[in-house]
């Protein structure tokens, strides 16, 4: 059972990203500390700031220098600042120079071309879960049944484990992002660690190379960086990263698209009836919806827009809402399925720019193309019982719907 929150005093002095308030409200919360209280603070966590403006979110995003990336999830515990060579989850925790061999390594298994070949076993993916959506009676839960299952298969996938771990993958997400705590003690079969370090050392016992099929942890078991094997840790730390970072993310972008889809069914016909619609819905809800905060630690006593961020701090960069401020979109408290423009920070800015984004996306347009082609009406049971997670990734974690009208497979 989770600790009950303490009540928000004041969201400019007393924030609390992991209150249930910010799951259901954030984006009115941003906007009303962007109006009175660009950069809010909170005294919980040991200290945290929040800024809400898109120019004061860039512009510490890539600022490496007062900022380090040893921390990105804001818990009890707070990583020592001497400098994130390397951090716990590369390249993600680390900071410059070392960042950019960690990202560099990581970059051709998510180019394009690599994601293209995944798109058909996601299409059927897709599919298999509509059967069964539409096969059952009554209500049911879009969340649980669609929108959470994609990302989990296609990442198992990639890393080559097997397809009925998804629910432990679901257990360890929610262990770091949604439920960190000192106080709770996992017992150590039920941990990360101890699931993946059974893998990679099969891995390192039976090696393959890409040519006879090997997976993603053989690549990174097989990788070097100058000659040298990479260290246990950086192996451990970036698989871990890709299913922490692949998963709630993309799971959370679904799920809003379908939310906002069952409450506006004008735009559920548009996106039917005009396919060319399609790309700029897929960054319009990337935008309006943006699912991911990331936090950062101060590295450095500096002055945070005439606010004093000490060495120590916890930062939190809430992209989402960089997203909804109206200096940088027009209209941007408006859903605009075929918004032109949309330089939308969803995916981050600077250098830790989001590494799995053609995977994403082509999740995230794969998932509503079937959605669409195969749901024509749809309606959710009830807009209060919607659950939306709290905390640094956000989006509809229950989402229960009756399905009216939906098509066979064509
Ligand atoms: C809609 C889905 C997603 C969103 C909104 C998203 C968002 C983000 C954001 C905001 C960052 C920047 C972090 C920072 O500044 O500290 C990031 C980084 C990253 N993301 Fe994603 N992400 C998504 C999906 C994925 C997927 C599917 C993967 C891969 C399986 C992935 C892997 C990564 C990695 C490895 C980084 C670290 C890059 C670096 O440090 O250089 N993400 N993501």
């Amino acid at each position: 059972m989770e600790a009950q929150k303490q009540p928000v005093e004041s969201w400019a002095t007393d924030f609390d990203h992991t209150h249930p308030d910010w799951g259901q409200n954030a984006p009115a919360i941003w906007d009303e500390l962007r109006e009175g209280c660009p950069v809010a603070h909170t005294e919980r966590f040991g200290g945290a700031w929040l800024p809400t403006r898109h120019e004061d979110i860039a512009a510490i995003a890539r600022d490496t220098e007062n900022y380090t990336s040893n921390g990105v999830v804001i818990g009890e515990n707070r990583a020592e600042i001497a400098g994130a060579p390397m951090g716990y989850a590369p390249p993600i925790t680390s900071d410059p120079p070392f960042h950019k061999i960690a990202r560099r390594l990581l970059l051709p298994p998510f180019a394009p071309k690599a994601i293209e070949a995944l798109e058909h076993y996601t299409r059927e993916y897709c599919h298999e879960l509509i059967d069964e959506l539409v096969a059952a009676d009554g209500a049911v839960d879009a969340a649980e049944g669609y929108s959470q299952n994609i990302p989990v298969r296609i990442i198992a996938k990639m890393l080559g484990l097997p397809e009925t771990d998804g629910d432990k993958f679901r257990r360890f997400i929610h262990n770091v992002i949604e439920a960190p705590s000192a106080d709770r003690v996992i017992p150590e079969e039920e941990t990360m660690e101890y699931y993946l370090t059974g893998h990679i050392i099969n891995r390192r016992q039976n090696p393959r190379s890409q040519e006879e099929g090997g997976d993603l942890i053989d690549y990174l078991v097989q990788a070097d960086i100058e000659g040298m094997p990479l260290a246990d840790e950086h192996v451990f730390g970036s698989i871990a990263l890709l299913i922490i970072a692949g998963i709630d993310t993309t799971w959370s972008s679904i799920g809003a698209a379908i939310w906002h889809l069952a409450q506006n069914p004008q735009d559920l016909a548009r996106l039917r009836d005009d396919p060319e619609t399609r790309p700029f819905a897929i960054e319009e809800f990337l935008r309006f919806y943006a699912p991911v905060t990331m936090a950062r630690i101060v590295a450095e006593d500096h002055d945070l827009g005439g606010c004093p961020a000490k060495r120590g701090d916890w930062l939190l960069l809430p992209f989402p809402a960089a997203n909804r401020d109206p200096e940088m979109f027009e209209d941007a408290d408006k859903f605009i399925i075929d918004r032109q423009s949309n330089r939308h920070a969803a995916f981050g800015l600077g250098i830790h720019r989001c590494l799995g984004s053609n995977l994403a996306r082509m999740e995230l347009s794969v998932a509503l193309d079937v959605w669409v082609e195969r749901i024509h009406e749809f309606e959710l049971v009830d807009p209060e019982s919607v659950r939306w997670s709290p905390g640094q990734i956000r989006g509809p974690k229950e989402l229960p719907i009756r399905i009216g009208a939906s098509v066979p497979r064509s």
